[in-house]
């Protein structure tokens, strides 16, 4: 008799448990501040921030840029941002792997496509900064190059 209340407790145990487990992995997946987030690389032009590609500006202090890479260029409209605010890039790929490199910065993100890539970044002098990628990615690869205007 006592066999059986103690399997019945190991079998609701171990529904807890799984229960349990399940219940965290899903929230980890569909927490939005966890990490890399993910994106359908289909659905880039539907899916906030990159359904208004550019600057916006959050606050007084920040700034964000959303640009999507692909196979010859950066989608992004004409960048200009102010210098000493804190400037957040949110880039993805379309395609394969990229980056988003800024000449003479310590931005360097690599950019894969159904992730979202995050970095902060304040610029300190004003002036036009080179992006371009620096990843190997195909014939598209030397065309992939544009600027952005500090101010
Ligand atoms: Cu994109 Cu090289």
């Amino acid at each position: 008799k006592f066999e059986k209340i103690w399997l019945i407790f190991g079998i609701i145990s171990l529904i807890v448990f799984l229960s349990i487990v399940g219940v965290t992995a899903f929230s980890h997946d569909h927490h939005p501040s966890g990490g890399m987030d993910t994106i359908d690389p289909e659905k880039i032009e539907q899916t906030a921030p990159f359904d208004n590609p550019g600057v916006t500006q959050i606050d007084d202090d920040t700034y964000q840029v959303a640009i999507v890479a692909m196979a010859f260029g950066y989608t992004a409209p004409e960048l200009r941002v102010p210098a000493g605010k804190e400037i957040i890039f949110k880039v993805t790929s379309k395609d394969v792997v990229h980056s988003f490199t800024i000449d003479d910065t310590k931005v360097n993100m690599m950019v894969v496509p159904g992730q979202i890539t995050t970095r902060a970044y304040t610029f300190e002098k004003p002036g036009k900064y080179l992006i371009l990628c620096n990843e190997y990615c195909g014939t598209g690869h030397h065309f992939m190059f544009t600027e952005i205007e500090v101010y």
